[in-house]
This record gives structure tokens, C-alpha cells and sequence, in this order.
């Protein structure tokens, strides 16, 4: 218990306090009290430092008031108190404008960064200035700054490090906060940006994580930014199907299912699919496609990857994938006899060929192949000296003249390259692929030795290539009366009987 005398002591040995220091205590009470009311709850936290400054102030300025303690310690605690005193109500100010009133510094579009620096900036210029008033020396002031400054930057290296990034990089401004953002190649690193500080910047991740990332590993990398420079980016689903599959039977398959619309897919810029490369033992295709919902990526890709499996399944066309086993597997889709039925088949649609014994088709089936074309090739080209005859079992082919004129267009069950097959010459015009094309390929030699039996077909045929000649002729310019084109006729059969009879059978 303290007695009377010893409490009159002690009152006595304490300088009354001035009439400013009391009031500046009743005022930051009151603003303490305000700020407790108006800053929610969650961020009350923010009140523990300039509380920690008032309480660092009442020390100090107990000490200064305080007469035991020497003149030189009081002189110093003066300033103490006054830079306390001064840093508690400008962080109270800067609650009540910046916090409270502008709603963090959102209402004039400050960012944290910008708010942060402002503020370390605003407390160096208040202690400075307070320690001035209180009557620091302005030489030691220098000094003793000067030497905090070069303490912090040795001992701060890397955090001055990050300031200096951040601050470069809201200058540059590369991304904002609700961007999406990849700094590195781990895939668990893409994030929406939810804060950019002094220090460092935070990613929100799919996988509801937060990425920290200091400002000057994102200064040194490269970055993606999903969302700029707009809002929607393009994304890749790759799949690999075998080679015994033509690419335009998948993209064809692949592009009818895309079209139509998948959730989160954009329609605009549509989507399309490319063949991407050739593997080791498949050929890679990839569906590009654009969306807006970035944080549905994954589950959009599934839809895409969903939506191909069903529409190669219909068609028959399986994904392939490096297969280390060996299986013995009954050919299916490549039953060579099929295969030439269905070419014996197309061969027999053909009018001039129909009426031939079945024996002799069959021979010409077995003499050939089926070949497929893209879109563009070009088949046979004016010039050639190529002799095989070309059926088209499915697709459009154009007829070109060798100065690029069109003359002609071919469909299903038509037949080309008769010309230079019949009467040895070169190609008389050049035949393209205008859609996929698949095309059953005669060998000259097999079809000379059937249609040799068969004379009458010759004068057949030659009448399709005379016509088809005087198309030529017509497209070149000349306008062929009847009388010439009979001729022509006439000298075109005697041209193919004359090289039928040095061809031996
Ligand atoms: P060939 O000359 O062997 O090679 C080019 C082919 O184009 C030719 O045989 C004909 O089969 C085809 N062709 C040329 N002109 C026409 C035409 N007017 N109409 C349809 N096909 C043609």
C-alpha cells in the first residue's frame, strides 16, 4: 500500500501535465472510440498498432514529465513522446479518411499498393517533422536516419527487393487483380489475381488455394495473362487417332460434333480442329476453342473431350494410344474382300463398264486400289504422262484446263483419266480434289486386257472422251461446229485402235 507521504512524493516529482498533452489525450480517446464503432469487426486488428504508438506516447511522455530522470533523458523522451504522440494521430487520421471514408482508398480507385506506400511515406514525414518540433537536432536527425536507412537496406535486401518489383509492376501494370495469371510452367500456380501489396502479389487457385508470390519472382517471369488483352482465351484439347484413319473422316467427324454448342464454349470466334502433328504411331489432332469462364476451364475441356469420344465412336474411329502389348486382332474395318466387293461394286455403277461380264469387273476390281484425297490435291495434272483411270467412289473432283479454266465438275460413280489411258497421250486436262475425296485407282495394263474384248466399248468410250475434248477445246475458245466434232471423234477412235493394237494383251 502506498502511503500518503510516498504518493506526494511521486505526484511531486512529476511535472503537472500541459493543457495540450491532456487535450490531445481526451481527443485521441474519443477518436479511439469512434474508430471502434465505425470499423467492422474483421478489421479491428487494424487498430493494434497506433493503440501500441498512443500507449509508446503515455510512456514517453511519463518519462519526460517525470523530474528524478536526468535533463538529457527528459530532452530525448520529449521527442519520444512528440514523434508517438504525432505517429498515433496521423494513423488515426488515416483510419477515419482513408479506411473509413473512402473505403480503403476504393472510392478514389487507390490501390493497396499505392495506399500502402502512401502511408509509409505519410508516417516518415509526420515522425520527422514531430521530432523537428520537439526540438531535435536536424544534423543528428540526418544522421540517425541515415543510418537506419542503410541498416534496413542491408538487413531488408530481398524486401526492398520485392517493394521495388511491386512498384515497377503496378507502374507496368501487366495484370489486375480478377486477371487470370500463369507465372510458371506448374499448372496448380494458375490463379485469379485477389490482391497485389508491396510485398507480394496472391493468386486464388482451382483448387481453392492461395498462391503467394513475391513481387520479384513475378518481376523476373514471364507471364500469362488469360484474360488480356480480352476477357476470353483459347484453349487446346489434343487427341490422338491411329494412321489408318483419314484426317478428313476424323476432322469431319470432330467438327460436325463441335458445332453444335457446348456449354461455356463460345460460338464466336468458332471453334475449329487442325491436324496437329504426327506421332510415333498415331497422328495428333487438336480442338481449339475459345472461353469466357475462366474458372470452369477444366470442366469445359471435359466436355470437349466428352463431345469427341461420342462423335468418333459413332463413325467407328478409336483414340490411339502407345500400346506396349501385342494383340491379335481379326481385321475388321480393313476385310481386304469387302473391300474389293465394294470396289467391284462402284466399278459396275459405271455405265460403259455395267454391261461387262462379271469375271472381267472382278478382275478390274482386283487390279486396283483405293486411294483418298484432301481437299485441294490434285489428282492427275494436265501434261502427266500417268495412265491409271480414276473412279470416284465419294467426294467432288474439279476439271481444270491446263491454263486453270474450269471445265468440268465430277461426283460419285464418275470416272476420270480415260484419255491418256486409251489413247497413250498426256493428261489432257488437270483433275483436283474439291471436298474428301475417295477414289478407286485402275491400273492401265489390267483395264486394257479386259476392255480389249469388249470393242464395242471402245467406240463407247470414245465418244465420252470426244465429248470431253470438245469441252476443252470450247473452254480454250474454239467453237467446234458438229461436223469437226464428229471428225474429231472419228480420229480419236482410230487413235486409241491404233495404240490398243501395239499394246499386246
Ligand atoms: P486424262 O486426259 O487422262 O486426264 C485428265 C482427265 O480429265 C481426262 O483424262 C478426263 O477424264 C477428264 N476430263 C477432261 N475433260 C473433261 C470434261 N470436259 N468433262 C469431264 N472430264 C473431263
Amino acid at each position: 500500500m502506498l502511503s500518503s507521504q510516498s504518493l506526494l512524493a511521486l505526484v511531486g516529482a512529476v511535472d503537472s501535465p500541459s493543457l495540450t498533452t491532456v487535450g490531445f489525450g481526451v481527443a485521441t480517446l474519443v477518436a479511439w472510440f469512434v474508430l471502434a464503432v465505425l470499423i467492422p469487426k474483421e478489421h479491428r486488428g487494424r487498430l493494434r498498432l497506433p493503440l501500441l504508438m498512443q500507449g509508446m506516447w503515455l510512456i514517453a511522455t511519463v518519462i519526460w514529465a517525470a523530474k528524478f530522470f536526468a535533463v538529457a533523458t527528459r530532452d530525448l523522451f520529449a521527442v519520444v513522446s512528440s514523434v508517438f504522440g504525432a505517429l498515433a494521430l496521423a494513423r488515426i487520421g488515416w483510419l477515419l479518411v482513408i479506411d473509413v471514408f473512402l473505403q480503403e482508398g476504393r472510392r478514389i480507385g487507390l490501390s493497396k499498393l499505392t495506399r500502402d506506400l502512401l502511408h509509409a511515406v505519410m508516417l516518415i514525414i509526420v515522425a520527422i517533422s514531430a521530432a523537428r518540433a520537439a526540438g531535435a537536432d536536424a544534423q543528428a536527425l540526418a544522421t540517425t536516419g541515415g543510418l537506419v536507412t542503410a541498416g534496413l537496406t542491408f538487413s531488408l535486401q530481398q524486401t526492398l527487393g520485392d517493394l521495388v518489383a511491386g512498384i515497377l509492376l503496378s507502374a507496368r501494370a501487366p495484370f489486375e487483380v480478377g486477371d487470370w495469371v500463369a507465372y510458371d510452367d506448374d499448372r496448380q500456380h494458375v490463379g485469379r489475381v485477389v490482391e497485389i501489396n508491396w510485398r507480394d502479389t496472391r493468386l486464388h487457385t482451382n483448387d481453392d488455394v492461395e498462391v503467394v508470390v513475391p513481387n520479384s519472382t513475378l518481376a523476373r517471369a514471364s507471364i500469362l495473362v488469360f484474360t488480356r488483352p480480352r476477357p476470353i482465351s483459347r484453349r487446346m484439347v489434343l487427341f490422338d487417332v491411329g494412321y489408318q484413319h483419314a484426317p478428313h473422316d476424323v476432322v469431319d467427324a470432330v467438327r460436325e460434333a463441335i458445332n453444335d454448342p457446348i456449354s461455356g464454349v463460345l460460338p464466336t470466334p468458332a471453334p475449329d480442329v487442325i491436324l496437329s502433328s504426327f506421332e510415333g504411331s498415331s497422328m495428333r489432332y487438336a480442338v481449339r476453342f475459345f472461353i469466357e469462364d475462366f474458372l470452369r476451364r477444366d470442366a469445359i475441356d471435359s466436355d470437349v473431350r466428352m463431345r469427341l469420344w461420342y462423335a468418333l465412336h459413332r463413325v467407328g474411329i478409336d483414340f490411339q494410344f502407345p500400346r506396349l502389348d501385342v494383340d491379335v486382332l481379326k481385321p475388321t474395318t480393313h476385310d481386304p474382300e469387302a473391300k474389293m466387293q465394294r470396289r467391284a461394286d462402284a466399278l459396275a455403277r459405271i455405265d460403259f463398264l455395267g454391261k461387262m461380264a462379271h469375271e472381267d469387273v472382278r478382275a478390274l476390281a482386283e487390279a486396283s486400289r483405293t486411294r483418298v484425297f484432301h481437299p485441294g490435291e490434285v489428282v492427275v495434272r494436265a501434261g502427266d504422262t500417268s495412265t491409271e483411270l480414276f473412279v470416284l467412289a465419294s467426294g467432288e473432283c474439279v476439271v481444270r484446263t491446263d491454263t486453270g479454266r474450269e471445265v468440268a465438275r465430277l461426283g460419285a460413280g464418275d470416272f476420270f483419266g480415260e484419255m491418256a489411258l486409251l489413247t497413250g497421250e498426256p493428261r489432257s486436262a488437270t483433275v483436283a480434289a474439291v471436298t474428301p475425296c475417295t477414289l478407286h485407282v485402275l491400273q492401265a495394263d489390267a483395264f486394257r486386257t479386259v476392255i480389249a474384248r469388249y470393242p464395242e466399248k471402245l467406240e463407247q468410250v470414245s465418244q465420252v472422251v470426244a465429248e470431253r475434248q470438245a469441252e476443252i477445246e470450247r473452254r480454250r475458245g474454239a467453237d467446234l461446229s458438229l461436223q469437226l466434232k464428229a471428225q474429231q471423234q472419228e480420229t480419236l477412235l482410230s487413235r486409241m485402235r491404233r495404240y490398243f493394237a501395239g499394246k499386246p494383251e
